[in-house]
């Protein structure tokens, strides 16, 4: 039931608090040591590892790409990421030193199930992260990290996505601490930081409704870009993504820094851009740069929209969605939130049925 919701994707928003406690609970420690016992790969193979490959679609995909920045920094290791369904017609680089990643809500996307045949067939060791218990996906892998999000109805990822992300910072903790990669202290100190998100999840929740009243004044909108720097600019594709599905309004998300490369030829006046703001604090030469990518849009008459840190400066934008503060790494747990509520907002301001969208189904079981 929708437990009093008006959507299943607005329940599923809402228990997303919930959700990441419980992708967390068992795995990390007080003492911010990570520990999954369940993981079925023994240490031994997962110490012998010297590459990742990530391979997902659709809202996992950018699961995978936000996964990556952590594994990198954490643990070291050459990380790639890969839609499942271009993987294999590739002849990737894959061998028995290889850990591939499958990240899947369902557990049945065939996209997804097929690199995994065929990341096994090449001796890669595989992991799933799959939130369905039992499903195709970890049953044929070598060992699954469940995200226990519990069930997602709605076709639009939220919860499930949020949690994804949670259990890959987990496993770049868990192999971080193994292997001694890594800055020991910012890895302490991110394992603790990571046991408070649920409850800054939940003061994101909070601002739900100056997110609706912002999207029911741009019900007529008929295109909004989405830019990010570093995470944030998964973030962005995921929120753009977010918008197609639901609102069925044309979006785009990419990387703040190509704006000067040629999507700035789209900024003319009243053009919508929501632009994910690095941390002040934590990132400030990033932030200065995403400032004055602002002030571009700005002086070509463009609406920005900017997902920031509370007391960010960036006020010169016309909207301030807040988020609480967080090291870079962890901040797609927060600024993915906003853009869920603001692609659900539009769409009920549009009058869309947003547990449905046309032509989408939860799950794609066909190649
Ligand atoms: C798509 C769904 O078809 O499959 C998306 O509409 C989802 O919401 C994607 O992100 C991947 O699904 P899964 O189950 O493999 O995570």
């Amino acid at each position: 039931t929708k437990d009093g919701h008006s959507s299943f994707m607005a329940k599923e928003i809402h228990e997303q608090p919930e959700a990441v406690r419980r992708t967390l609970s068992g795995r990390l420690g007080s003492d911010g040591a990570v520990s999954l016992g369940e993981l079925g790969i023994s240490d031994k193979a997962l110490a012998r590892i010297q590459k990742i490959v990530i391979v997902a679609c659709g809202t996992a995909s950018y699961g995978g790409q936000i996964a990556k920045y952590a594994l990198e920094r954490w643990c070291r290791i050459p990380v790639e990421v890969d839609l499942a369904h271009e993987f294999r017609y590739r002849s990737p680089l894959v061998d028995d030193r290889t850990l591939v990643i499958a990240i899947s809500q369902s557990g049945e996307t065939m996209d997804t199930l097929m690199a995994v045949r065929y990341a096994r067939e090449q001796g890669a060791t595989v992991l799933a992260i799959c939130n369905t218990v039992g499903a195709t996906i970890p049953r044929e892998a070598d060992g699954v990290l469940y995200t226990h999000a519990g069930p997602e109805v709605a076709v639009a990822s939220t919860k499930a996505f949020l949690t994804q992300v949670t259990a890959t910072l987990l496993l770049a903790l868990y192999l971080a601490q193994m292997r001694g990669s890594g800055d020991p202290t910012e890895i302490s100190a991110a394992a603790r930081e990571l046991a408070g998100i649920p409850g800054r999840v939940q003061s994101v929740l909070a601002g739900a409704g100056q997110i609706e009243a912002l999207a029911a004044s741009m019900a007529d909108v008929t295109s909004v870009l989405f830019i990010g720097r570093h995470v944030g600019h998964p973030v962005a594709m995921e929120g753009a993504l977010k918008l197609k599905e639901l609102a069925y309004i044309h979006a785009e998300g990419f990387a703040a820094g190509e704006l000067k490369h040629g999507p700035i030829a789209l900024i003319e006046p009243g053009q919508a851009v929501v632009v994910i703001m690095p941390s002040p604090a934590a990132s400030p030469v990033l932030h200065a740069k995403m400032m004055s990518t602002i002030q571009e849009i700005k002086a070509r008459g463009g609406r920005v929209i900017a997902v920031g840190e509370e007391g960010d400066a960036a006020t010169t934008a016309d909207a301030l969605l807040t988020v609480p503060a967080s090291s870079p790494l962890l901040a797609p747990l927060l600024t993915a939130i906003p853009l869920q509520l603001f692609a659900a907002s539009l769409a009920g301001a549009k009058g869309l049925d947003i547990d449905q969208p046309r032509n989408l189904a939860k799950s794609v079981t066909v190649e």
